[in-house]
């Protein structure tokens, strides 16, 4: 039988500096959720990459050789650098991104011209003059409107003035269509407070785009406009369709379009919910499934900002508390969807009361006690059912409550701790063997069930969990609807406690 596709993308990052923990954090839910999607047996196509078309990676590139006005070939050698540094991160965070896309390379070339004409024989652009302001730090277009002391209230920078021969995109035309596609498909913007405000922006103030630029020197230029570079927004979107083979690849671009989840910061998601999906339309291409929106997070109550100096490297964080640390505590922490913050001290207690005491713990605890007692094999079967756990938690996940399918794993937690602490299995062990059996195989089968629902957030610990029971392998073959039913540890099965999981933090 053909599996189902799932196709989940991350933002392509600007490259003028390299990734910080809120790039991070987009980056490993696109992950989990890339996992979850393998675990349910689910072809899945994961796309990040780098957005290398921007005015902002010109000019890291000029800092980086302090001169202004490089050739070619300097931009080139800087992105190259910089791109290698962006796929280095995810590599070292074990990201299992299946492909990685910058917007230099061939492929995307092919993509945007292929998709320019579309756009272009629709009748859809047209020459005009483009008079007024744009933020370089947002590469967009801001009106006066939204100044804020002659400043972008995001950039804290002044927008510079722009006075040019533009090629428009006729983004307006699509108004009624895109109002009347998000009512009809309100999964489309996720979550719902988003979905308020772009509908109101495409009522209100949506116009249309300018989509080239002619004194940008560098970016992507198509025969249609050969002396002007395309908008580096209008070429950046078009990534999702490249990385999937839209132009190149027909037959792969039929497997995995429509995407069927692009994940993104709150801050660019008109981009994505208003100028995507009208730009779509025109170029009569299917629609993404759904965009989700999360919040940004400030690190200790801060803005991250470099003048702060207060940026955090992932790859730091990783390495002093592990990978799985790190995503536990960024998933668990910060209810998905809404802003937080990022603090190490909470990261400390989440480490030490959830992970270390926690799940660390019990797992020691039961494995220990059928070392002890029953020589480290499973006794025999009891009756069981996870089921109900198993249906919220999916629920939970397909809805992005990613912090509420953690609650509920960590409910199960303390499930197993309360069966310890009632039924202490070390006085059970004195009195009624049978007794203390059927409380072990209990605890070792929702163990590892808890292991698997874990999987998709924390691979590692899961992994190591079903390594100690010897059955990662076995179990690895079965599908997911074997490994969440009652009873799949067997009789006998040799289990092994090993090194803690999440060794106790040093002073
Ligand atoms: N290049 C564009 C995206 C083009 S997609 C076709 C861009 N890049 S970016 O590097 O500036 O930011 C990308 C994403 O990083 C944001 O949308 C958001 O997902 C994430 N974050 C950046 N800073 C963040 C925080 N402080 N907190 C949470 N997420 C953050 O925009």
């Amino acid at each position: 039988m053909k599996k189902e596709k799932y196709y989940i993308t991350t933002p392509i990052y600007y490259i003028n500096d390299k990734p910080h923990i809120g790039h991070a954090y987009t980056t490993i839910t696109a992950d989990t959720l890339a996992n979850y999607n393998r675990l349910k047996g689910r072809d899945v196509y994961f796309l990040t990459g780098t957005d290398e078309n921007s005015q902002k990676n010109i000019k890291a590139a000029e800092r980086h050789f302090g001169k202004t006005k490089l050739d070619k070939k300097e931009i080139q050698e800087y992105l190259d650098v910089m791109s290698a540094i962006w796929q280095r991160t995810w590599d070292e965070m074990k990201i299992t991104n299946t492909d990685f896309i910058r917007t230099t390379e061939d492929r995307h070339l092919a993509a945007v011209k292929e998709f320019f004409t579309r756009v272009w024989k629709k009748g859809d652009i047209y020459e005009g003059f483009y008079e007024g302001l744009y933020c370089e730090g947002c590469e967009t277009f801001i009106s006066e409107k939204e100044l804020v002391d002659g400043k972008c209230p995001i950039h804290k920078e002044p927008p510079k003035a722009i006075k040019e021969k533009n090629y428009f995109f006729r983004l307006s035309k699509y108004r009624a269509e895109l109002l009347d596609y998000i009512e009809k498909n309100p999964e489309f913007i996720m979550p719902e407070g988003r979905r308020k405000e772009v509908i109101s922006y495409i009522r209100e103030f949506m116009e249309d785009v300018s989509i080239t630029r002619e004194s940008i020197k560098w970016g992507i230029t198509v025969p249609e406009v050969k002396d002007q570079a395309v908008y580096v927004w209008f070429d950046a979107l078009i990534n999702y369709l490249t990385g999937v083979g839209f132009g190149t690849d027909d037959k792969k671009f039929k497997t995995y379009w429509p995407a069927d989840l692009h994940l993104v910061g709150k801050d660019i998601i008109k981009f994505h919910c208003a100028l995507w999906p009208a730009m779509l339309l025109s170029a009569g291409l299917p629609l993404p499934k759904q965009v989700f929106a999360h919040g940004f997070f400030t690190i200790g109550g801060q803005k991250m900002s470099k003048s702060l100096g207060n940026v955090v490297d992932p790859v730091e964080v990783a390495k002093k508390y592990g990978h799985d640390a790190l995503r536990y505590y960024l998933l668990r922490e910060i209810p998905f969807g809404e802003d937080g913050d990022f603090s190490f001290e909470r990261l400390e207690e989440r480490y030490s009361s959830d992970l270390a005491n926690g799940l660390g713990n019990l797992v020691s605890r039961v494995l220990a006690m059928t070392e002890k007692y029953f020589n480290g094999e499973t006794p025999k079967k009891i009756k069981g059912d996870l089921s109900e756990f198993w249906k919220k938690y999916e629920e939970n996940v397909e809805n992005l409550k990613l912090h509420n399918a953690l609650n509920l794993i960590w409910e199960q937690i303390a499930i197993c701790d309360e069966i310890v602490d009632k039924e202490k299995p070390w006085e059970l062990a004195k009195k009624d063997e049978k007794k203390l059996a059927e409380v072990i195989y209990g605890l070792l089968e929702r163990i590892r069930q808890i292991s698997w629902a874990l999987w998709p957030f924390l691979p590692e610990t899961s992994e190591k969990i079903l390594t100690k029971y010897g059955i990662l392998e076995i179990e690895r073959e079965k599908g997911y609807s074997q490994l969440k039913k009652w009873g799949g540890l067997e009789e006998g099965q040799k289990v092994e406690k090993g090194d803690a999981l999440f060794p106790r933090l040093e002073k």
